[in-house]
């Protein structure tokens, strides 16, 4: 049956009701009563949820919050990310069930029962040990999208010790700068990976960012390509032999963890200075990210489900690893590009595998919208029942798009708000809400969400205000890893009487509570989905000998959201020319990697700065696009 729009009016007011079929079978069969419950009584509804996993030692307190910004959840509990994720669906029926299908972009194929995955993350959890990892330190691991990737996270996890995953795409000043700040002493690469027919670099940038890392004592490489590399004596192994070794038993304990033990630190970008690692620990995050991914995609046993995030960022931590082991599912993973060798790459393996579900981001969609309907029209997709988007907010063009081509009008779009800091899914539907396009519709259980102006007082029903979280939850990030006053300071300080977080986007509610992202109200680009922030992208640009000062702001760009543009100030005496523009955009990829490559850049005599000093990135936005440059009383002459 194909869902209609109730009422194509106006857009706030279209509604897409999602089939029967789907609600029937729905784990969540009714929104409205249920989340009242959950927000009058929060500690009751995620004891509940917690109570649904497999702990040690159940916890105390289900909420600290005697040291007000530094909550803490379950406390007194032990637990283990991965005696969850693996350990006890080994004594069910998912011992021989598969845990993940693994394509890589040659078009091998790898599959891996639960059994399977925990022989080789035993195996592996045995070799980390073996080179002297301990309890709470932190593992690099910088890699393409194998099946190593996620065996090395939970190899970390079941020790104890946390992973630092920096994405494959990042190059050299951005590896070395979180493999210093994580103080790491065992980083864990590959020789390389494929992407678009071509063998990327990684194990030569990885030794080019350890040269510049004297912490690093062991590397650790898988062989994937098999290209010629250097390793250097008594620094690098190869992955195969360690586990070719007897040290790499097949069977290994989970290490006890309290609830509160980290996990893992990602680092992502903010509005100012270096990338922050933030840090997730293993009783909230296993509790938040299972819960969350049970509700909002309905995971049942027979799914296959397909994250295309790559787990270098939070949505493939959350959703491509450890939700959906937690839950049980089988995973679907692709080592490389949409459109390799042809547009059609996704659909034919939906198709192949069966996929059920399918989780990705609005400029995966807009890109492959650009090939047309023909290639996914060659594919089966009806295994297809829910499709799910995440990262930034997505046009209603390639909502619809998404929902009639791919979903063939059944499909209910998932557009989930969440961020690296929320852990999980903080604002989406369920498979029973009403849609309209281009809203991630209403909070989580447990959530409260607010759009608020700056006293805190709820702006009216379609203004536009500050999306704030009205108190805390189990999957929030606990802290930025050993910068405990920045974490206060970036998130809780502006609403610190109330006791809020500051989300750092921009929101509207319509007047059926329905929640509008608009975007970013502070310097972090969404380029693609993958998150910047411009003083990255401007100390790479001041990295290089010409320049003297840069600027970087965001641009609305038809498929990536947004593009990167930039401006600089030459050293003394110098002239720029396309030949010195195109330099400085390969520098910036070269440094940081293709993603932050920027669209433009533009040489400018001074750069547009409040009395005090600070660029007005809001000025050079203004100006590029056309538009009044607002208040600028605050601008030096
Ligand atoms: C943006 C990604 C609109 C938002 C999981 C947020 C979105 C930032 C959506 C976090 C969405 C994420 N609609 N905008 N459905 N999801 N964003 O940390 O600006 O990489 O603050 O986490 O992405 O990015 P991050």
């Amino acid at each position: 049956m194909k869902t209609e729009p109730t009422d194509t009016k106006k857009d706030d007011s279209l509604l897409y009701h999602p089939p029967k079929s789907i609600m029937r079978k729905a784990n969540i069969k009714e929104y409205e009563q249920a989340y009242a419950k959950s927000i009058a009584d929060r500690e009751g509804y995620w004891a509940g949820e917690a109570k649904k996993l497999k702990w040690f030692r159940k916890w105390k307190e289900v909420l600290d919050d005697s040291n007000k910004p530094f909550y803490k959840w379950f406390t007194g509990g032990k637990i283990n990310i991965v005696a969850n994720a693996i350990d006890r669906h080994l004594e069910t029926h998912r011992r021989n069930k598969l845990a993940m299908i693994w394509e890589g972009e040659p078009g091998d194929v790898k599959t891996m029962s639960y059994h399977a995955l925990n022989r080789e993350v035993s195996k592996f959890a045995n070799v980390l040990k073996s080179m002297g990892v301990k309890k709470g330190e932190i593992v690099t691991i910088y890699m393409p999208q194998i099946p190593e990737l996620p065996i090395a996270m939970l190899a970390c996890a079941k020790i104890g010790a946390m992973h630092s995953v920096v994405y494959g795409g990042f190059s050299v000043e951005a590896l070395a700068g979180r493999i210093s700040d994580a103080h790491s002493r065992v980083l864990v690469t590959a020789d390389g990976g494929w992407r678009r027919g071509k063998i990327t670099d990684l194990k030569a940038i990885a030794n080019e960012a350890m040269d510049r890392s004297p912490t690093i004592e062991v590397c650790i490489t898988v062989k994937r390509t098999g290209q010629e590399v250097h390793m250097e004596n008594d620094r690098d192994f190869w992955y195969s032999d360690l586990m070719a070794l007897p040290i790499a038993s097949p069977s290994c304990e989970t290490e006890v963890t309290d609830a509160e033990d980290p996990l893992f630190i990602l680092f992502t970008s903010g509005t100012t200075g270096k990338p922050k690692g933030l840090v997730h620990t293993h009783g909230g995050y296993t509790v938040y990210t299972s819960t969350t991914l049970r509700n909002v995609f309905d995971i049942k046993d027979e799914d296959r489900w397909w994250c295309a995030a790559d787990p270098g960022w939070i949505t493939g931590h959350s959703y491509l690893v450890y939700g959906p082991l937690i839950n049980g599912a089988t995973i679907v993973m692709y080592e490389g590009a949409p459109n390799h060798p042809y547009p059609n790459r996704w659909w034919s393996m939906i198709e192949k595998y069966g996929v059920s579900i399918l989780y990705t981001s609005p400029t995966a969609i807009r890109g492959l919208m650009r090939f047309g309907e023909q290639w996914p029209k060659r594919h089966d997709l009806s295994s297809l029942r829910l499709l799910g988007s995440v990262g930034e907010p997505i046009n209603p063009e390639a909502w619809r798009w998404y929902h009639e081509v791919i979903g063939r009008g059944e499909c209910p779009i998932m557009d989930t708000w969440w961020q690296t800091e929320t852990g999980g899914m903080m604002i989406a539907p369920l498979p029973i809400t009403p849609l309209k396009p281009g809203s991630a519709t209403k909070p989580q259980f447990g959530i409260e969400v607010g759009v608020v102006d700056e006293n805190g007082e709820d702006v009216k029903a379609g203004e536009e205000g500050k999306l704030v979280i009205k108190g805390p939850w189990p999957g929030m990030a606990r802290t930025i890893y050993g910068d405990a006053d920045r974490y206060a300071e970036t998130y809780w300080k502006e609403y610190e009487e109330q006791g809020w977080y500051k989300a750092g986007d921009s929101a509207r509610i319509d007047e059926d509570g329905y929640i509008w992202i608009i975007g970013r109200i502070d310097d972090v680009i969404k380029v693609s989905g993958y998150r910047l922030g411009t003083a990255e992208v401007e100390s790479a640009l001041v990295s290089h000998p010409a320049v003297s000062e840069a600027a970087a702001i965001a641009l609305p760009h038809e498929v990536k959201g947004n593009a990167i543009h930039t401006y600089v100030i030459l050293k003394n005496g110098l002239v720029g020319d396309k030949k010195l523009e195109e330099e400085l955009r390969k520098h910036v990829s070269d440094e940081m990697g293709p993603i932050a490559r920027p669209e433009t850049v533009a040489f400018l005599e001074s750069l547009p700065k409040t009395r005090s000093g600070k660029i007005m990135r809001r000025v050079l936005k203004a100006r590029a696009m056309g538009v009044d440059e607002g208040d600028l009383s605050t601008l030096e002459d």
